[in-house]
Order: C-alpha cells, then structure tokens, then sequence
C-alpha cells in the first residue's frame, strides 16, 4: 500500500522503482509502474518483490512522467491483473489507488452497463474508470487545458464512498499528474523542475528538500512546471511547504540481517531520544512541548482513554497500569477498531490518545475524529512527523524513534511505554506526586537504557533456546500486572513473524481455560521478573510443569526454584515494575526473531501483513 508518483526531466523510472522500494516496509504482495513515454504508456506490473518487478522492466521504458504503485491485497487476490497501475476506459486513463472503495460494486454495475470492461477484481479499477467517463463528459475549455482533466478527476472521486490516495495520469497529456487524498495519506516533494508523490516522505527524502502534507478533501496537479493544490469541491488553496531534512540513512541495514533485528538493538538509543530533553530534575517532572492544553485544561483531566491496534494497543495497556498507578487517573483502554462504531458514553474532561508509530492506522485516525466530533480533546503519541494521525490530533507527543522498517513493530513499543511513564510522571506531578518520587520517577528513567543494554546481551541464549523450540505449533506466553500487556505482546511478536500460533494471558486466567492446551509440545514462557505477583506467578508455573508442559522463564534474578521448575531460564536485568514492559519485551522480541529466521521466514515482510494499514 504505496504509491509514487514523478514528473520532470528526468527520466521517471528510476526514481518510481527506488520510491517503490522505500515504501516496501509499509507491506504489499504485488508492484507495479506506468511510464508516460510521450504517446502510450507502458505498465509493468510483477507479484511478489520489487525486485521482480525491477528484473521485469529490465531496460525501463523511456519518459518523464509516471506512478507507481505497490499494492496490499483487500479486493481480489494478489495477482498481476490486481496490481496497479489499472487502466481507465480504452487505456486513456492510468491510475494507482490506496484506500478502499465501499460502494465500488454499484458504481462497477453502473460502469458494466455503459460498456467499461474490467479486467480486475479490484475496487481501485472503478475510479480509472469513472474518471474516463468524467473525461469523456466534460468539455475541452482552450483557456485552462489542464481543468478537464482535473474535472474528470473530481466528478470521479465525488462519486466513492470510502478512502482513497490517488495518483492519476492520462494518455493525451503526458505531462500532467493529479493526485489526491482522502483517508489515504499523500505527501507532495517540491524539487526544481520535478516534482513527486508518495504515500510518505521516505522516497522522497534525498531528493529534494521541501514537502507539502496533502490534506483530505485536497487534489494535486502537477506538471514539470509547477503544481497547484484545489480542495476536491472548491478552487485554490495555499498549501504549506515544509522542510525535509535530508536522507539520514537510517533506513540501511547497518550491517544487520534483518531491519527487525537492527530495530530490536537500536532501542537502548531509541529510548534515549524518546528522553531527551524531557525529564527535568528541577521540578521532578517530565516536559512536553506538543500537547497544546493549558496547566487548567491538563489538571482538569478526569479520564483518559487510550486506543489503537496491534503492538500500539499493548503499550496502551502497559500505559493503563502506569497512568492509573503514578497519576491516579481512570484510564480505560479501546481497541481503535471498536471505540470508532461503539460510541461509549464518554465524560466530559476525557482526553483520548491515539498510540500509533506510523500515525497512519485508518482505524485509529477514525477513533481520534469520531471522538474530536464529540468534542474531546485528543492527542497523538506517534513515532512518524506530519502523519495523518500526528495532523488530526489536537496536540501530541512524538516518539523519535527513528524509522522502523520490520513489520514487527520493537523499538516503537519500547519507546511508546517510555513515552507513557514519563506522561504518567507528567499528570502525576501535577496532582498529588511528591517532588521526592518524582525525582525518583526520572532516575529509574536514565538507568533505562543502560538496562536495555544489559537485557541485550541474553541475544545467544535466546539463539539457543529458539532452536530447541522452533518447530512447536504452539506457545503460551504469561504473566501478571505489568507483564500481562508483555505476554500479548510477547504472542503478537511468535505469530506475526514465525506464524507459530501463539496466546498471550494473564498468569492466573491461565487455569480458565489455556491450561487445557499444555502438553509436552506447547512451550510456556512465563515473564516473571520480580515484583508485586512473583511468587504467584511462580505458582502458575508449577501448574504448567506437573501437565508436562515445557516451561521457558524471563527472570531477573538467580533462584534455585526457578531453575528447578523452568526447562530454560532467561535472565535480564532488575528494574521497578513500571518499566519491566520495556526491558522483559526484548528477549521475547529476540524469541520470536530467532524463531522465525530458523523456519525461514521472510522476517521484516510478513506475510499477509502491512506497516501501515490505511484501510478499515
Ligand atoms: C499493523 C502492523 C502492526 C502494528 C499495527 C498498528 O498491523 O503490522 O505491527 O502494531 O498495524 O500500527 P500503528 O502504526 O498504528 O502503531
């Protein structure tokens, strides 16, 4: 779920193919590209890799102006004559689609009854189309050339009910692109004499140092002349033109073999950045700059929800312990899935954040404005500048963990959970927290990363353990209080990339009902590093060790009994319970990485899954 788009005096493959490649992490099973060469366009689409496609077009066709596309499958399957670029009427019109089309059936009979062919199962095959008979009913105005084009364009898009990011060329224009947004992001690079879109920045990057975030509503012409940004239903609009700070490198694998494994190191540094400048000993707090609510506003918060999907959902869950512990506030955690259709009765004072890394998550940007509309207030916490979600939420608090690539989000977690402690800090401090246990607060803080550090080095060990493992079907993962939301995460992490079937529980539910799947080949891994539920947790253990199950521990200090119960026991390092998330996360991290290289699997593309999933 990617688009590129180029027009200039350059020829447009090579920057489409590279686009395409920068955007792979965001996840896609088929590719494609549209190269304008004056009188025809040439399509060249591959299922599978970019670089099957690169090895396709060998020798790019020649032009100036094209898109790309990659496609994550929703309507019909991952096939050539699903991916994109497609076709709209007799091949005037070329287009790539991000987003989903819910009424694209009764618009697909409507076009199969004035004679439009379809070659794809696609929803994205409407809209070429519909813009083909746009084309075809409006009139040739000599003075505005372009405005036709941009017409056919908006009586199209007026007509979807859904969400779309498109770019869109035509056959009789070889110079002209239109892109537009709604739902689906869409960013625009400003260069000198060419210009670009992408669904982020990242292709951009490197190649011009100026970027407009597209808006929803918004449509995008462009040619090697300039461009012009029109709201879908009204004329001109002044756009802002932001800076791009240059390619940093950080998208390269650094010598690692995978971007997940990289990512899992990283976070000793992703969590110093996600500290920097925001503990302050003198007043034993921590400092935002984003949140952009008044000291009145922010000690009036009576609740908060927390709400997003996946991996962001668990760090709201480790978030809930730690608001409600340290700030003494109600928190209640949402799926952003369900908190957008299950209108829940909610308090004035709430605050509702949205915990997103990509700050693209279709569900959670809906949750975020179906709450605003209701008039609460709503923060972002988000690893991606100028996303979506950073722009729709009233204020928020960036994660600067750096790009993540591997579709397993890591270090985005550990950063999430920093960022939440040290929100937790935040609200407490302005209510009953003493100064003492704040300043105490920000110690355990900056012993953090060097704890990470220390947790890191159980990466052989675990290498070993995996392989004993590797070919179970099953996991159990548990744990109690701070370590529940870690065992989802911990089964999250197994199932996304090694496709093992794994459950993550609270410890003590267990005996309701998982229990019934231990036997000898269903590995458990207990997170019990010491804390308040310890030596109930060790309790649980024995449960699972006299059904014979094999019993694999995550503990922080040496004990004769765990050594006894546990067939393997993982050491990491002690910290207090608020941050034991962050620090018994990487070993199972390492796990299910170790794992999945074993089985061979495509570590950082999983398959079936996307980054960033910018449909419902
Ligand atoms: C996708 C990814 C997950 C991620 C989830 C939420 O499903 O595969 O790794 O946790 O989206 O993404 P977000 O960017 O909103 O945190």
């Amino acid at each position: 779920c990617g688009i590129v788009g180029y027009v200039g005096a350059d020829q447009a493959a090579e920057f489409l193919v590279d686009g395409l490649r920068r955007l792979e992490y965001r996840g896609y099973d088929s590719a494609g590209v549209a190269i304008h060469g004056g009188n025809e366009i040439a399509i060249t689409r591959s299922v599978g890799r970019i670089q099957a496609l690169a090895d396709r077009l060998g020798t790019p066709p020649k032009g100036t102006m094209g898109l790309g596309h990659t496609r994550w499958a929703t309507h019909g399957p991952a096939t050539e004559e699903n991916a994109h670029p497609h076709l709209g009427g007799e091949g005037e019109v070329v287009l790539a689609h991000n987003g989903v089309i819910e009424n694209f059936q009764v618009l697909k009979d409507e076009l199969i009854t004035k004679g439009y062919a379809f070659k794809s199962a696609t929803d994205s095959e409407v809209i070429a189309h519909l813009v083909a008979e746009g084309l075809k009913n409006t009139p040739v105005d000599p003075a505005q050339p372009n405005m036709r084009y941009v017409t056919a364009v908006q009586w199209a898009i007026a007509q979807l009910r859904g969400t779309y990011g498109l770019a869109v060329a035509f056959r009789e224009k070889p110079g002209l692109l239109i892109a537009a947004r709604f739902g689906s992001p869409l960013v625009l690079g400003v260069g000198r004499g060419e210009y670009f879109i992408a669904s982020d920045a990242s292709p951009i990057a490197g190649r011009t140092d100026r970027i407009v975030y597209l808006a929803d509503h918004q449509i995008a012409v462009l040619t090697a002349e300039g461009f012009t940004v029109l709201h879908r239903d009204s004329g001109k609009v002044r756009v802002n033109i932001q800076p791009l700070a240059e390619d940093t490198g950080e998208v390269s694998l650094n010598g690692y073999e995978h971007y997940m494994l990289k990512e899992i190191h990283e976070q000793p540094d992703s969590l110093r950045n996600a500290m920097r400048g925001r503990l302050n000993d003198e007043d034993a707090t921590a400092v935002f700059g984003g949140l952009n609510l008044t000291p009145q506003q922010l000690r009036g918060v009576e609740r908060i929800i927390l709400t997003g999907c996946g991996t962001s959902w668990h760090s709201a869950l480790v978030g809930e312990y730690m608001i409600e512990e340290f700030a003494r506030i109600p928190v209640c955690v949402e799926y952003a899935s369900e908190l957008r259709y299950r209108n829940p009765p909610i308090e004035n004072n709430t605050l509702v954040f949205g915990i997103t890394q990509s700050g693209e998550t279709a569900d959670t940007l809906a949750a975020l404005n179906e709450t605003k509309r209701k008039g609460h207030r709503t923060l972002a916490l988000c690893n991606v500048v100028g996303s979506s979600i950073a722009q729709a939420a009233d204020g928020g608090v960036y994660l600067h963990a750096g790009p993540e690539i591997g579709v397993a989000s890591t270090k985005a977690y550990s950063s999430q959970c920093c960022v939440l402690a040290m929100l937790s800090l935040y609200f407490g401090r302005m209510r009953h927290m003493s100064f003492e246990s704040g300043g105490r607060i920000i110690e355990e803080l900056r012993r953090l990363p060097a704890a990470v550090e220390q947790a890191l080095t159980c990466d052989s060990e675990v290498r070993r353990i995996a392989a004993k493992y590797a070919d179970a079907s099953n996991f159990l993962y548990l744990g109690r209080r701070y370590n529940f939301p870690t065992a989802l995460e911990g089964a999250l992490k197994l199932k996304e990339i090694s496709y093992i079937h794994a459950e993550g529980y609270p410890a003590a539910e267990m005996k309701h009902g998982p229990i019934a799947l231990v036997d000898e080949h269903t590995p458990s891994v207990f997170i019990m590093p010491r804390g308040t539920t310890y030596d109930k947790v060790m309790s649980n253990m024995e449960e699972v060790k006299a059904r014979g199950g094999p019993v694999i521990a995550v503990a922080s200090h040496e004990e004769a009994q765990i050594r006894r119960i546990a067939d393997e026991v993982i050491m990491i390092p002690e910290v207090p319970e608020f941050l034991q998330p962050i620090v018994s996360a990487i070993p199972l991290q390492l796990l299910s990485y170790h794992i999945a290289v074993l089985r061979g699997c495509d570590v950082d593309k999983p398959r079936n899954l996307a980054k960033s999933v910018t449909v419902e």
